[in-house]
């Protein structure tokens, strides 16, 4: 992901303004498509259009309305788009590298023994592409967070890995992605003496908890060193689910995105850039809630060289 990030910096530099959540996107898409093994044709544009609709995808999970019906279009040509790949890949038209997702998901077999049915495993490579690029939103609250706050900037650049670690914490704790999760539940149940019947909508309150002001003591505050001050609790911060991801449903990408934010969020602090009049408002009503501009930038260079060799 690094190098694709590295080329397309050098890209920015000449572009004059660039739209930082946008960028980030076509960034991630074609970092985790070389990674999965996904080929994709640059000369007709694939990467910037499969970015466009994984976004669409991930923009319209909560919503109803044209982001709902631009998310089902997305859905529907991509999962058309893979379902010929993973026909290819198996007639031998298109080679997937050894190793690769691509190849181990053509190649997976049911417990009957019968290849994945090619739409389910088109479903399967998605589920790893798409999540992978939604970490744009937090680049993009990544960015937020540098210009409002310079001097995390400075922190960031001085290279080290704890407090760039507790800042990744702090961004993904203080911007609201999604600001719940609902579950059905499956038996009647209690919950701390609270009677749930089955077949009640049960709502996580997870921006609630990552602001709860008897956890965190200043939950409107940006300040990362809370995660140097203590070690977190799993079930304290709460952005991508709580409990187990082995046992329930918490985010199993959880170690990836934060891996990913750490890198990005320091290649980030290491560029200059000025930031043009724009609106950088982030309504709590839209889900996923996003800067409203993207976050616009003009002039970018590479300020620090040393932070593009930290990682
Ligand atoms: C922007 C970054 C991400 C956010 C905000 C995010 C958030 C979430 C949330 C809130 C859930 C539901 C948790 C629950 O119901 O308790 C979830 C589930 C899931 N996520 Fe992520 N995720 C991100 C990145 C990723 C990545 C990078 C991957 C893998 C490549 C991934 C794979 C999954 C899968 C497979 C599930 C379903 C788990 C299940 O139902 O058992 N996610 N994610």
């Amino acid at each position: 992901m690094i190098p694709v990030w590295d080329d397309a910096v050098r890209e920015w530099n000449t572009a004059g303004q660039v739209v930082l959540f946008d960028a980030a996107s076509v960034v991630l898409t074609r970092g985790v498509c070389r990674w999965a093994g996904v080929p994709l044709d640059e000369g007709a544009g694939e990467t910037e259009h499969l970015a466009r609709d994984l976004v669409a995808m991930v923009d319209g999970f909560a919503t109803a309305g044209p982001r709902h019906w631009r998310a089902r279009r997305a859905r529907g040509r991509q999962e058309e788009r893979f379902t010929r790949l993973v026909e290819d890949v198996r007639s031998g038209r298109v080679a997937a590298p050894e190793g690769s997702v691509l190849a181990a998901v053509c190649r997976h077999r049911e417990a009957t023994g019968d290849l994945l049915h090619p739409h389910t495993a088109a479903v399967e490579l998605l589920n790893v592409i798409r999540p992978t690029v939604a970490v744009c939103w937090f680049v993009a609250y990544t960015a937020h967070a540098l210009h409002l706050q310079p001097n995390q900037r400075e922190r960031l650049r001085g290279g080290d890995t704890a407090y760039t670690a507790a800042f990744v914490h702090e961004v993904r704790r203080f911007y609201p992605f999604a600001p719940f999760l609902g579950g059905l539940a499956v038996r009647d149940l209690s919950w701390r003496g609270v009677p749930v019947p089955a077949g009640a909508m049960v709502l996580l309150d997870v921006f609630g908890q990552n602001h709860d002001e008897e956890l965190w003591g200043d939950p409107y505050v940006f300040r990362p060193e809370r995660f140097l001050e203590h070690a977190v609790e799993r079930d304290e911060l709460i952005p991508q689910g709580g409990g187990e991801p082995r046992t329930g449903h918490r985010c199993p990408g959880e170690g990836l995105t934060i891996g990913l934010l750490e890198a990005l969020a320091l290649r980030l602090a290491g560029l200059d850039y000025t930031v043009p009049d724009q609106d950088l408002r982030i309504s709590l009503r839209r889900i996923p809630a996003r800067v409203r501009s993207g976050f616009a930038v003009r002039d970018v260079r590479v300020a620090s060289k040393r932070t593009l060799t930290a990682v």
